[in-house]
């Protein structure tokens, strides 16, 4: 628990992945994209047959169990598939939410996710990083963007891969997606208590970055 570890939570496309990533590389730390975890969790039942349903959480368990997950710099490999561009659609986020919410899923990928603190230090995005997998880390960064601003940012996303998408669908996704993960009673999206908040609607990727290493540079 002496490693160094920071927490970057926040709601659906707020730019957590993005920000974590630049920190982590910054820092030269681990980086742990925790909500790839429950994106591969939902694609893996899926496939599999399982229905996402509370009632089926102990066989979406011991197929986890039975599929090992490995990360390969920015690739994910499932059973040795790689899964890294499968996990992204909209419908694996979707997907993600809902095993994201069984107890018993969130418990079996605890050890997994703290066994990424390792030297020189991890940084980790995600929903519960502050709140429950590293709750003495000693920055936790809450990031937010108003609902308009995510929608758009996801949208220009999608568009530049090519991928047709509709604005207001995707808005309507995301904020079913945020009201799920925060009405959930376990481990529900909120703020860490001593979480720093930071709101990038008008921010670039750059300054929230610099605002995030002036912080960890506060706490040495
Ligand atoms: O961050 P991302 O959009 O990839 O996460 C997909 C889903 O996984 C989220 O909507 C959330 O339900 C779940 N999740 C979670 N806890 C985390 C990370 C993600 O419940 N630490």
């Amino acid at each position: 628990t002496h490693i160094p570890v920071v927490c970057v939570d926040g709601p659906t496309a707020s730019g957590k992945g993005t920000l974590a990533a630049v920190v982590a590389e910054k820092l030269g730390y681990h980086f742990l994209d925790s909500g790839s975890l429950y994106r591969i969790t939902g694609l893996a039942a899926t496939r599999a047959g399982i229905a996402l349903e509370v009632a089926n959480q102990e066989a979406i368990v011991a197929l986890l169990r039975s599929l090992p997950i490995r990360f390969e710099g920015s690739h994910i490999l499932l059973d040795g598939e790689d899964v890294s561009d499968a996990i992204r659609t909209e419908e694996a986020g979707m997907n993600a939410s809902r095993v994201s919410a069984f107890p018993l899923v969130r418990g079996a990928l605890v050890d997994f996710q703290r066994n990424f603190r390792q030297l020189p230090g991890l940084v980790a995005d995600g929903r519960d990083m502050g709140t429950i997998i590293f709750p003495n880390a000693p920055l936790k960064v809450f990031l937010t963007a108003s609902a308009t601003c995510r929608a758009e940012r996801r949208y220009k996303q999608l568009i530049s891969k090519g991928i047709p998408a509709i604005l207001a669908d995707l808005r309507a996704d995301l904020e079913a997606r945020d009201a799920r993960d925060s009405s959930r009673p376990v481990a529900p999206l909120k703020p860490a208590e001593d979480a720093q908040l930071l709101d990038n609607s008008d921010l670039t990727v750059d300054s929230s970055v610099e605002i995030v290493l002036d912080w960890w540079q506060s706490k040495q």
